[in-house]
């Protein structure tokens, strides 16, 4: 990839991703991808059913069936995701929260429609862990213990979509799909509750707020979500990828994720006698240049990273030398080490530059806000289950293997405690309009994802117990 190439896709990605768009103002912005196209009618379960055998279309009889994953027990799982009222069901609660989407850590409605709804399928449940969170569980109690997870938050951006399920609450819109992440947890909830007494171990749903800010995943691990766990899996919509294709990889999917503030002083003075003054623009626009080398010298090129300044603020007195300069930006990378290595050096290069023009500076990473996320990265064998599951379940013209991205994610916290797989349904529908990026004033789904996604959550937790109990 040249360099242009790469900046197009950082832009792009940007765009996309998770948490940025709280500390920018360019929410409406966005991008059109071009995607290649599946077969998506591969995905009617009519084709499934006539790829069945003899033993898959006798009448199932619970206690004997999924010893072993077959292909029955994928299509007993997508049948049950996709009858028409499992379907209107997923659908309404969809439609239920878009329209009364809430901010981080403010998930009340929504965390209260998640436990109705647990309640009425008697589902045990511990609420609340990061004061809007649920930690469900259906199995035997015992281990092993597989997790997944969706978010419930929405963003601070004004519903641009003319429908009639638009959000009520003017300034809020779920414009990244986190209440399609909800219903299809709850329809995954549904379906391995029926399937119970198949489960060789124990399902944990995690309902977690706060994913847009606030490290909501951070909160409910420090709240005991990953108990007992020893895999975790989660699933985003994306507009990339028609709809219903599920995409991921191994290895780091989604960058770190950090953004710094510095601010360097000198001395103000009468711009037309310099030597009156200590110049704050000249020892920032030195550490603006020297921040381009971390990247481009001290990094390994095979391993992406990125360090961009995106402002620098002097005031606009013309006829002045300022006090202070601010400038800021952010940084990515594919692993906790090259992260965490470019923040030291940011800051490095910021004081130490600052410095060879006789300012000081300080360097705010906002951990206090938690503003940093670190990378998100599949595990080999956790990413391996996806795939297969995601084959066996739709078809392997169903599956993709997606490039990394530079966009973030706070799933990365919980990968960072156990093995974990992200993974991307796709939801792009162009008779629909639903094409545009997460962040997006326009965003929409094709709601037609909703049953694939709860029966890919179903499958993957009832076959992982399978096959690590
Ligand atoms: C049919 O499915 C059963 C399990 O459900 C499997 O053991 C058998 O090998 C399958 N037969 C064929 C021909 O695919
Ligand atoms: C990432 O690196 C930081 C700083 O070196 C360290 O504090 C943290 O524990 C690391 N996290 C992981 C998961 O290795
Ligand atoms: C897009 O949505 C329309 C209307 O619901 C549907 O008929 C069509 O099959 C969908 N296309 C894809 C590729 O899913």
């Amino acid at each position: 990839m040249n360099y242009h190439s790469n900046l197009l896709f950082l832009l792009i990605s940007l765009i996309f991703s998770d948490n940025i768009i709280l500390l920018s103002s360019t929410s409406s912005s966005e991008s059109e991808f071009s995607s290649s196209c599946f077969d998506v009618t591969s995905l009617n379960p009519k084709s499934l059913n006539s790829q069945k055998n003899q033993s898959a279309s006798r009448p199932r009889k619970p206690s004997t069936g999924c010893e072993v994953w077959t292909k029955a027990c994928s299509e007993a799982v997508l049948g049950l995701a996709q009858t028409p009222e499992t379907v209107s069901w997923l659908k309404s609660m969809r439609r239920k929260i878009h329209e009364n989407p809430e901010l981080a850590f403010e998930e009340v409605k929504t965390s209260e429609l998640v436990r109705n709804e647990l309640d009425k399928m008697e589902i045990g449940y511990k609420y609340p862990l990061a004061k809007t969170g649920i930690r469900a569980w259906i199995g035997t109690g015992g281990p092993p213990f597989v997790a997944i997870r969706a978010d419930m938050d929405a963003l601070p951006i004004q519903e641009a979509v003319e429908w009639e399920h638009k959000s009520k609450v003017a300034g809020k819109m779920h414009a990244c799909g986190h209440d399609a992440h909800v219903a299809m947890l709850i329809g995954a909830a549904k379906i391995l509750k029926s399937r119970e007494h198949l489960l060789k171990g124990t399902v944990i749903l995690l309902f977690q707020p706060a994913e847009e800010a606030g490290n909501g995943a951070k909160r409910m691990i420090g709240d005991g979500a990953l108990e007992d766990v020893e895999a975790i899996f989660a699933v985003h919509v994306s507009h990339e990828h028609p709809t219903a294709i599920i995409g991921s990889r191994p290895g780091p999917l989604l960058a770190g994720c950090g953004f710094f503030r510095a601010e360097i002083s000198g001395k103000k003075g009468g711009a037309g006698n310099p030597h009156h003054s200590v110049d704050p623009i000249l020892a920032a626009s030195a550490a603006v240049i020297s921040l381009q080398s971390i990247v481009s010298r001290e990094a390994n090129p095979l391993d992406s990273q990125v360090v961009s300044v995106t402002t620098m603020d002097g005031g606009n007195n013309l006829d002045m030398i300022p006090e202070t300069v601010v400038l800021g930006g952010t940084f990515r990378a594919f692993s906790n080490a090259s992260f965490y290595q470019l923040l030291r050096r940011i800051k490095e290069v910021i004081v130490e530059q600052a410095s060879v023009f006789r300012c000081s500076a300080t360097v705010d990473f906002f951990e206090q806000q938690h503003t940093i996320y670190p990378p998100t990265v599949n595990s080999d064998h956790t990413y391996e289950h996806v795939r297969k599951v995601a084959i066996d379940l739709l078809g392997p013209t169903n599956f993709r293997v997606v490039p990394p991205m530079m966009g973030a994610e706070d799933f990365s916290f919980y990968s960072e405690v156990v093995p974990a797989a992200f993974y991307y349904i796709g939801i792009r529908n162009e008779t629909l309009g639903s094409t545009h990026t997460g962040h997006s004033p326009y965003f929409m789904i094709d709601e037609d994802a909703l049953p694939i996604g709860a029966a890919t959550h179903a499958a993957i937790a009832e076959r992982y117990l399978i096959e690590h109990g």
